[in-house]
């Protein structure tokens, strides 16, 4: 899956020498996200390479061992999500080679690490862990040997290794440089005053630098604290000035402010993610639907939450544009490889830009000649460098593992394009599709109003429902991927089986498992489905169900039904699927922290999954 990575090193003028370590520890909190079962730190102080690190979320290890009080100027930290050796002390990232003087930071899979390790070995070299990171230290080992430079001997390494990485290495022969390289794991560059930064993300070094220069694939380099060098696959340096840009997340929007969990946070903060994605949206809109109009099929690939937000934009393409499109898990891709191509138009959806399934499926369909959108909340991240256009949703960094206003902004974008598909093929009047378009930009009042009006209710919800090991969530038409989220969101944080159903399919099977006091989450829309779905609500409370409803107003004869009612403005479907996502977020949310569970970091999840 993922980890995260960072590398730090400054001037000495830049205060104590223990300084620097804790700027690391703070990264590495940030980048906790991208995994979380062991952490460490190397650094290089009086000619030697120092590694703490341990099994265990970075607060405990640093509690153990002190992450935050090795001494140098030169450190770089991994927070860890195992995928080849169980987590443990040993397997914990940085890795050294057998003289303990190359230290190495590694985001990605060494696929031929087995070979390389063999041979490793047959030379002499005595490995600690069993981890493909490895083999990457004892490779720069054995061609310093041979007498080349640092970066010489770690670009031959590199040329050794296949699979994905973001590396960070140093050596103590060059004690003031990070070695850096990067193949399909993310990696940026942050540009500081006499301080510069490596890292997986940017909210790593967000306190220290907004200036930012984002790796592409095949590119390798070092930093020292005033300089920066970078060059490309073939060995041609970088204008690196050229590369800087400056980003607009400010450092607040990486911390709590004052929210116990990440998550609540983002879940509070949609109104200002939605109003802030609106901007420039006509512009990228217009240019995606013409790329829409003139393609022959559409399809829309993502994994997790971002492909319930395909559901949501195929659903409305198909209603309210007449455009048959399909919506795809991506690592599912290949049932498409020789279908899709020339002529088509495939939507990719994904918050971090990064996820491997979906940028392995766009290249699949990309090379047989399919155009690609996507839709993506990360300037710059792989998918969207691969598209031929992408939209972006402005929602700022998303921290918690669970995506929430990730989600909403992704929903707001694909219902603005459908728009203007529908709107520019004549399946919309203008008056129809600008009246739509105004109901929309109500979501951010709508949803603090929510939040607002519910937050008391859906906590009292959540916490009702840790008594229950299952629950169902039922929806049809567009609200069904509304359903789907919710029910993932129960899973994921609260560790509660969650299964989301068709409402009309739920008799073919499901309602087999209903006892009394089973809970089941009903969403029902202002749409035709309303009477339908009072029909499901029947069949569910005949069986003893516990009936909680996220219902539209002046229905009473469906809230006198339920256990529980949400109770939401009459709104158009198109807008609703963002509102009603929200108390659906917060029963999950509450479920969570009434069982006692971090919800910023779910047990074997990762954010962004760079593993294919
Ligand atoms: C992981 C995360 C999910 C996310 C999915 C897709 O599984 O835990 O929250 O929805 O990846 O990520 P993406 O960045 O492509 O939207």
């Amino acid at each position: 899956m993922a980890c995260g990575i960072i590398g730090v090193t400054a001037r000495k003028s830049h205060g104590a020498s223990s300084r620097i370590a804790e700027i690391v520890k703070k990264g590495l909190e940030k980048l906790e996200y991208r995994g979380y079962d062991s952490v460490g730190v190397a650094a290089i102080y009086d000619n030697k390479i120092v590694v703490r690190k341990g099994k265990g979320k970075i607060s405990e290890v640093n509690r153990r061992v002190k992450l935050d009080k090795v001494l140098g100027w030169t450190v770089v930290g991994h927070t860890r999500w195992a995928t080849h050796g169980a987590p443990s002390d040993v397997n914990a990232h940085p890795h050294i080679d057998c003289n303990g003087r190359i230290a190495v930071v590694h985001n990605g899979i060494i696929q031929n690490y087995v070979e390389l390790k063999k041979e490793l070995i047959a030379k002499g070299h005595r490995f600690r862990s069993e981890t493909d990171t490895e083999v990457l230290a004892h490779l720069i080992e054995e061609y310093l040997k041979e007498g080349n430079e640092v970066f010489q001997a770690f670009k031959r390494a590199l040329r050794r290794v296949k699979g994905s990485y973001a590396f960070g290495v140093i050596v103590v022969d060059e004690p003031d440089k990070i070695f850096f390289a990067r193949r399909d794991s993310p990696l940026v560059i942050g540009v500081g005053e006499g301080m510069n930064f490596i890292a997986s993300d940017i909210p790593a070094f967000l306190e220290h630098t907004r200036n930012v220069i984002i790796v592409y694939d095949g590119e390798v380099g070092f930093i020292t604290s005033d300089s920066i060098y970078l060059e490309d696959e073939s060995g041609v340096p970088i204008d690196v000035k050229a590369r800087i840009r400056k980003i607009d997340w400010t450092p607040d929007m990486a911390k709590k402010e004052g929210y116990p969990h990440f998550m609540i946070k983002e879940i509070h903060e949609q109104p200002r993610a939605l109003r802030d994605t609106f901007r420039g949206l006509d512009e990228s809109v217009e240019k995606a639907s013409e790329l829409i109009l003139e393609a022959r099929r559409v399809y829309f690939v993502a994994a997790g939450t971002s492909y319930h937000a395909c559901l949501v934009g195929d659903y409305l393409l198909n209603v309210l544009a007449g455009i048959p499109s399909l919506s795809m898990i991506s690592s599912e891709y290949k049932k498409y490889r020789k279908s899709i191509g020339e002529g088509d138009v495939v939507i990719a959806v994904s918050q971090s830009g990064e996820t491997i399934d979906t940028l392995m499926a766009i290249r699949v369909f990309k090379e047989n000649g399919a155009r690609v959108v996507s839709i993506s909340n990360v300037v710059d991240s792989a998918i969207p460098r691969e598209s031929h256009y992408t939209i972006y949703t402005r929602a700022g960094p998303e921290i918690g593992v669970a995506a929430t206003k990730t989600f909403t902004t992704q929903l707001l974008v694909l219902s603005w394009l459908s728009l203007a598909v529908a709107e520019k093929m004549g399946k919309l009047g203008k008056g129809e599709a600008e009246k739509l378009r105004r109901e929309l930009e109500r979501t951010p009042s709508l949803v603090s109003d929510i939040i607002a009006r519910y937050e008391g209710v859906t906590k009292k919800l959540g916490e009702e429902l840790v008594n229950s090991s299952n629950a169902f969530y039922l929806g049809r038409g567009i609200g069904l991927p509304i359903a789907m989220e919710g029910a993932l969101k129960l899973k994921e944080i609260a560790y509660i089986h969650a299964e989301a159903y068709p409402a009309g399919e739920s008799k073919h099977g499901p309602i087999a498992l209903v006892e009394p006091g089973f809970p089941v989450i009903f969403l029902v829309f202002e749409d035709e489905w309303k009477r339908h779905m009072l029909g499901n609500i029947e069949e569910m409370k005949a069986r003893g169900a516990y009936a909680i409803g996220v219902i539209p107003e002046e229905s009473d004869f469906i809230e006198e039904r339920l256990d529980k009612a949400i109770v939401i403005p009459k709104l158009e479907p198109i807008v609703g699927t963002i509102v009603y996502s929200v108390p659906l977020q917060l029963i999950a949310y509450y479920a969570a922290v009434a069982k006692g569970y971090d919800p910023d970091k779910p047990r074997n999840l990762a954010k962004t999954v760079t593993v294919e």
